[in-house]
């Protein structure tokens, strides 16, 4: 019997775990800043509308559609080769950003557990700007220690095994049903700790009052790629857990909540991040990727009365947001080989882990100082992974998947998805079709042009 899950409140914040990762928390406030805050945060909202939720109306018609994994799903819509294929390069790139997913939940889980035993401010000897350096030096060492990021990336393997054994509904249902109320409300807490900030207005405006001469064809192109990220698109993790939706479930309304909760979080991040930022005058440098939340945030945290609370509290946050996406990551693999080779939940799960327990490892050692210099185009064997999966297999997925549904999907198909074979009007259908075959393959097209440019 084909897993399902088993409400509708936990259908939706299992695809909203999913969605709500380390991609909002540090990669959105740090794109946001790059990028002229306002400028930034007005194109992402119209990428998710204009494309984001089209393309994931898509994953989840296929997935609804298919009955089966990124693969079978599209197999058994009758998908001819190259079509199928499309479904393969997705679990390929799914499966490789775990391995490096994995690393980065790891350290979420020594910074969660270093905020907790106060290691991780303890010879912390000034708190003027400037300590930044002692927190960048702590990262730095952390990171190079493979050992270390390895062991930590096991225990967070452990945790996703624990749960991914339990299956659909007990295990990934019952977590998200947990983790994603708990995440929203740490999320509210800290909005309104950075909210009265001294300085919180200026911050707010920076990310809130468009200056529209900032928006520029690349600003445009990192906000559709961010948008993507974020919403989990491209992937087959979309359309390994729309097989578990049930049939009554409505798609288009499923996509824009899924995709509103997911801005909502990047919005609030940004209502946490920038007050902050400006209150500790911590703007410019430093604030890109993984220094935000690893370097940035303990600063601020180390001049805030409480310390260790709000840095237990927001490690806590990260934690949980990097578990509820790497299970839905971990779970395309495994709903691959549970669907193509009949295997036990148990023998799926085992197989798709295991071997992270190599790969991941060469991630954690990828900073080490024995294989930094390993580079694969300039770019770090960590980086690299990243650069690939996320630059190239995402948006190609996204642009064949959308051709497919737009152009070779059987006839009626996706109004029979939307419209839940005509039981439930669909208002967007004309509009969704036209998206998907004109619009979404030209603008994704183009992103993954620009990247190269
Ligand atoms: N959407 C999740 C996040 O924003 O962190 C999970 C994820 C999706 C990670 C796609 C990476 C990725 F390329």
């Amino acid at each position: 019997m084909k897993a399902k899950f088993g409400s509708k409140i936990g259908l939706i914040a299992a695809t909203v775990g999913s969605a709500v990762g380390l991609g909002n928390i540090w990669r959105f406030p740090a794109e946001a800043q790059a990028n002229g805050g306002a400028a930034f945060l007005l194109l992402y909202i119209a990428c998710v509308f204009i494309l984001g939720i089209p393309v994931m109306v898509s994953e989840f018609a296929i997935g609804r559609g298919g009955q089966s994994d990124a693969v079978g799903s599209l197999k058994n819509l009758g998908a001819r080769r190259p079509w199928w294929a499309v479904g393969g390069l997705a679990i390929l790139a799914s499966y490789i950003i775990l391995w490096f997913y994995m690393v980065v939940a790891g350290w979420t889980f020594e910074y969660l557990w270093q905020s907790l035993t106060g290691h991780l401010y303890q010879s912390v000897t000034s708190t003027a700007p400037g300590s930044t350096a002692q927190f960048a030096v702590r990262m730095n060492e952390f990171i190079a220690n493979g050992f270390n990021a390895s062991i930590n990336t096991y225990i967070v393997m452990a945790v996703n095994i624990a749960i991914l054994l339990l299956g659909v509904q007990k295990g990934i249902e019952r977590l998200s049903n947990i983790m994603m109320p708990m995440l929203f409300v740490l999320l509210l807490v800290f909005c309104g700790v950075s909210l009265t900030l001294d300085r919180a207005i200026e911050g707010v405006e920076f990310f809130l009052r468009p200056d529209f001469s900032k928006i520029t064809p690349r600003v445009a192109l990192n906000a559709l790629g961010q948008a993507f990220f974020s919403l989990s698109l491209g992937m087959g993790i979309l359309i390994t857990y729309s097989s578990y939706f049930p049939s009554s479930t409505k798609l288009t309304r499923t996509a824009v909540t899924v995709s509103l909760l997911d801005m909502l979080v990047a919005i609030l991040m940004g209502l946490i991040i920038f007050p902050a930022v400006m209150t500790f005058n911590l703007s410019g440098e430093g604030l890109e990727g993984a220094s935000l939340v690893f370097i940035t945030l303990p600063e601020v945290f180390a001049r805030m009365p409480f310390t260790r609370l709000w840095s237990v509290l927001f490690f806590l946050l990260l934690m949980l947001a990097a578990l509820t996406s790497t299970i839905s990551i971990a779970e395309v693999t495994i709903a691959f080989l549970q669907d193509r080779f009949k295997l036990s939940r148990v023998k799926a799960v085992m197989a798709a882990m295991l071997p992270l327990l190599v790969f991941s490892t060469i991630c954690a050692y990828s900073y080490s100082p024995s294989f930094e210099h390993i580079r694969i185009a300039g770019l770090t064997i960590f980086d690299a992974l990243d650069y690939f999966a996320t630059n190239i297999c995402l948006p190609v997925g996204s642009i064949f998947l959308c051709i497919y549904i737009g152009w070779f999907s059987p006839r009626g198909f996706l109004w029979r998805e939307l419209t839940n074979d005509g039981t439930v009007k669909s208002h967007v259908f004309k509009l969704m079709l036209f998206i998907i075959r004109y619009v979404a393959p030209v603008l994704i097209a183009l992103i993954l042009v620009g990247t190269f440019m």
